[in-house]
């Protein structure tokens, strides 16, 4: 239940006046009557304000220098090269933005991208955005499966893709995943399909239009709609615990003073820097600081279509070196993998461009940190480790380049204007050195606005847990210095390479086999990817185990919901440890999944069953 208390949330007159001069870093059609006007739980960011975030993100940068600037430098997997500059990708935006109100769509209708990492993706999310249709990204990695259950939610109109995606090489098929997701939609109307790989696909006469044909005979002007600050930019899906994602809702105003500011003070932002940010733009981190954040502020932005190791181990390094890259955003996972590869890529290249480097996703590890600190910033470039999430669209807690002293695995102080804290199970203050749940304290501009179609989840799930506080999911230390330290999830979600999977998502999938009767998921310890999926698995009766079944189980769940979420192992039992009420015992399947000695088993049904599991899981592991 949610205690309504307004008055909790009446900023503080600092942090009004701070979020409010912030706003005056964007072009608004009409200035806003108020900073925040708060229905706790409901906020309404820059009230009565009008603006348009593709305008803010191409038109204002035309009238001086920044005209000819690169805005987007491309990199294809094959090497393969484009340059846009501000000019170029706002005529390309407004003629793909009349090419999309030729076929209809309108201000509010939801447009799924379902693409690769090309100029092409960039181009149509600002296009949605100027003439005000929420769009969805839909990650290229994501099975169809993912991918309808998405488009169905949002009751998408349109679906922009490509015929293909590149990956090592390889192909993926990305529009022969969308005739398969659509084969039993009846929203979508029409389907525009970019050129990218040149293979063949089938086209659906009515539906399915190329795109370098739509765009030929269009006029390039295009007048940017003009939304209220709290209109809809975008819908972004996010597993939660419950087997259902989450599509997680962003408003104009808030979203993009909120990713301006923080881009532009956590990156210490300079005219001639060239930005890279290696997250695909289907996560939070593409949204907010490939895309909205470094175009709103008039960066140049690097965009890399392909895999780090292809054809090379040294890629990154080689486009660092080509294009002089400044700033670099990844991800620890990735660190990791460049640890294990080993110094001998990045020092074959010269790197001596980078200035600055930042982390995201997950926690980094100290070791991590070290390495990227002296391989990759030669020991002279800062490190940002940035926490946040989804749902805060914005950069939360992480230190200020050359202001905020660095720990190496420590994200630092809360940004300023954002309030957060560590409470106990009760929702009291921890005193410093303690640890426990990350909550944060008063709302931020960058906020969700709520859950696609359901305010209730919105309030349940984020401000359900304590009155008055928006509930993290996450679990983590404050130190004598008052540095914070994310420890990991506390929910049922997995952090594998920086991306949350639901455990529940997966459990559905693998229920959903007609061999399994019941599975449980959790998240184990993992050298590269911090944590890998860790299946245990109860059969049907009268279900014949053969060899392959447990390799037909992992592609039943790559089917379900894509290969980021394949289990690393799955264990089959016949039986799960449950307590006498029912309930799966996760936290034993845990301990038991990462080899650790178990804590209390009193309120099992039937203690035996686990010394079963842990016996027959030491064997085979
Ligand atoms: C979860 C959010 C925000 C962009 C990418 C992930 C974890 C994120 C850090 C960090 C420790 C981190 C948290 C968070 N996380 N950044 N710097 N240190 N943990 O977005 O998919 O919404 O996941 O990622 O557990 O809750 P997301």
């Amino acid at each position: 239940m949610v205690i309504r208390n307004p008055e909790i949330f009446d900023l503080g007159q600092d942090q009004t006046k701070f979020w409010g001069d912030q706003g005056n870093r964007l072009d608004w059609f009409k200035p806003w009557d108020k900073v925040l006007e708060w229905n706790n739980p409901f906020a309404k960011w820059y009230a009565g304000g009008k603006l348009n975030a593709a305008y803010n993100c191409l038109d204002r940068h035309l009238n001086g220098a920044r005209r000819n600037k690169a805005a987007l430098i491309f990199e294809g997997e094959l090497g393969d090269y484009r340059v846009l500059t501000y000019q170029d990708l706002h005529r390309e935006v407004s003629r793909f933005a009349n090419v999309l109100k030729s076929y209809g769509v309108e201000k509010g209708d939801r447009v799924t991208i379902y693409m690769p990492m090309i100029p092409e993706t960039v181009i149509a999310m600002l296009a949605c955005a100027r003439i005000g249709a929420p769009h969805i990204v839909v990650f290229g990695g994501f099975s169809y499966e993912a991918l309808k259950d998405r488009v169905l939610d949002a009751q998408s109109k349109v679906i922009i893709t490509s015929d293909g995606s590149y990956r090592r090489g390889n192909i993926i098929p990305l529009k022969e995943n969308v005739d398969q997701a659509l084969k039993t939609v009846t929203c979508v109307e029409k389907v525009i399909v970019v050129q990218r790989t040149g293979q063949s696909v089938a086209m659906q006469e009515g539906r399915d239009i190329w795109y370098h044909e739509v765009v030929k005979n269009i006029p390039i002007v295009c007048p940017a709609e003009e939304m209220d600050a709290d209109d809809m930019l975008f819908i972004l899906y996010t597993s939660g615990t419950t087997g259902k994602p989450k599509g997680i809702v962003h408003s104009v105003g808030g979203y993009m003073v909120g990713v301006s500011t923080t881009h532009e003070r956590v990156f210490d932002l300079k005219d001639e820097d060239v930005y890279w940010c290696t997250a695909d733009v289907g996560w939070i981190t593409g949204h907010s600081y490939l895309v909205y954040g470094p175009l709103a502020n008039g960066a140049t932005i690097l965009l890399y279509e392909g895999a780090p190791d292809y054809p090379d181990k040294d890629r990154y390094w080689e486009i660092v070196e080509k294009y002089k890259v400044t700033i670099l955003y990844t991800a620890p996972t990735a660190i990791r993998t460049f640890m294990k590869w080993g110094e001998k890529y990045p020092m074959g290249r010269d790197i001596s461009s980078l200035r600055l480097l930042g982390s995201v996703g997950e926690p980094i590890n100290p070791d991590a940190w070290m390495w990227y600190h002296k391989h990759i910033g030669k020991e002279r470039c800062p490190i940002v480790d940035t926490w946040w999430q989804t749902e805060t669209g914005m950069i939360m807690i992480t230190p200020i380049p050359e202001v905020t002293p660095l720990k190496a695995g420590s994200c630092a102080v809360p940004f300023p204007g954002v309030k957060v804290g560590i409470v106990d199970h009760q929702g009291k203050p921890v005193e410093k050195g303690d640890s426990g749940y990350l909550v944060v304290r008063e709302p931020w501009p960058a906020m969700l606005k709520t859950v696609y179609g359901d305010d209730k989840r919105y309030e349940d799930t984020y401000w359900g847990q304590y009155a008055g506080m928006y509930f993290t999911g996450d679990e983590a230390k404050w130190d004598e210095d008052g540095y914070f330290w994310v420890i990991g999830r506390v929910d049922d979600v997995i952090n594998v390479s920086g991306h949350r999977i639901g455990t529940a998502e997966v459990e559905g999938a693998l229920v959903d086999h007609p061999a399994v009767a019941e599975a449980a998921c959790v998240g184990r310890t993992h050298a590269v990817k911090g944590q890998a999926v860790f299946a245990f698995v109860s059969l049907k009766e009268g279900v014949v185990v053969h060899d392959s079944l447990i390799a037909e189980l992992k592609a039943h769940v790559v089917l379900k919901i894509g290969s980021l979420a394949r289990p690393d192992d799955i264990f089959l039992t016949d039986e799960l440890p449950k307590t006498r009420s029912g309930k799966i015992m996760r936290r034993l399947l845990k301990d038991i999944a990462e080899g650790r000695a178990m804590g209390d088993t009193s309120t099992l049904a039937d203690a035996s069953i686990v010394d079963l599991l842990k016996k027959n899981v030491n064997q085979k592991t």
